[in-house]
């Protein structure tokens, strides 16, 4: 049961009832090209998914202790929640954010082993704030081949230039200098949450070649890889102290034209925000997953 604050009760006892609520519709909105992308990219059975022997992913050489979670695993998942809001204050460290960059990457067993593919996802990451590291326009390439397509199909007058104590093996590499958190948000629907984190960014995926080798079906299987992505950064996030958001409102075509994609090599596909959250404190907060028990 919702445990509503008697203040509140007594509020909503002697206030006077103002405005006319809308109906919801009866009618059912039609949206037909979801159903044409569902039968165009349907998995034909015959296709076996894993037909690629993959790289053997670089190692990442992260420095400091390779326990780095004070929290189980347990209270992170169940802690996890979108934020709302953030605090336009609260940064990470640099160590935090390479390793974030880390547990992304793809190698080998769980996670991204589940994905029985070759990394299509690369993140074009606008940092705001973290310590020692400017606020630049960052790339993770998450890989050697698409590295090359970006550095073929990107900006031509791009930097390419490697951050500040950035650990060997991580494809991570400062684009543009300068201040980014107006195009962030812009980008992102004018919601702020993309700007007043710590770092928001954009998952950009091989598309053309990828569908035209794979064909439609393989469609779908960017967003699991993309979802993955997402996942594990709604993880970290917890585990690091802050908190993440998923961002499925974009504009795909402003996020080309900041990186210099004409055609569709590459395609936005995902974005996300990590940072410090405020609550909005007129909603009620109760503890993730209540109703259930916590398994010691
Ligand atoms: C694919 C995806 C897209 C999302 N897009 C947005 C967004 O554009 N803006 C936003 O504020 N939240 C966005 N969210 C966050 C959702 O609003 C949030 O996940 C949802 O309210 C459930 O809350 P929870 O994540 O705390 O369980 C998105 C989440 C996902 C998974």
């Amino acid at each position: 049961m919702l445990d509503v604050p008697a203040s509140l009760l007594e509020r909503l006892a002697t206030s006077e009832f103002a405005g006319s609520p809308n109906h919801l519709s009866e009618d059912h909105h039609r949206w037909p090209v979801i159903d044409e992308v569902a039968h165009a990219t349907h998995y034909p059975a015959d296709v076996f998914a894993a037909d690629e022997e993959t790289d053997e992913p670089p190692s990442i050489a992260l420095p400091g202790s390779p326990v780095d979670r004070p929290l189980p695993a347990q209270q992170i998942i169940r802690q996890r929640r979108s934020a709302m809001d953030m605090d336009g204050r609260t940064s990470v460290s640099r160590e935090t954010f390479y390793r974030m960059m880390a547990r992304v990457s793809p190698r080998r067993g769980f996670p991204f082993g589940v994905l029985p593919w070759p990394p299509f996802v690369a993140l074009a990451i606008f940092v705001h704030r973290a310590d020692d590291l400017p606020p630049d326009l960052y790339l993770l390439a998450r890989g050697a081949r698409p590295e090359r397509s970006l550095r073929d199909e990107l900006k031509s007058d791009f930097l390419w230039r490697r951050p500040a104590e950035c650990p060997d093996g991580l494809p991570l590499w400062c684009l543009v200098e300068g201040e980014c958190g107006r195009a962030a948000r812009t980008i992102s629907c004018h919601q702020s949450i993309a700007s007043e984190g710590a770092f928001s960014l954009g998952m950009i995926a091989e598309f053309e070649s990828t569908l035209r080798h794979r064909h439609a079906w393989f469609y779908p299987r960017l967003f699991w890889e993309t979802g993955l992505i997402g996942q594990v950064l709604y993880l970290e996030a917890e585990a690091a102290g802050v908190r993440g958001t998923g961002i499925g409102c974009f504009f795909d075509d402003a996020m080309h034209d900041l990186l210099g994609i004409h055609d569709r090599s590459w395609q936005s596909l995902y974005h996300f925000t990590v940072g410090g959250p405020t609550d909005d404190l007129r909603l009620q907060t109760l503890p993730p997953y209540e109703h259930l028990p916590l398994d010691e």
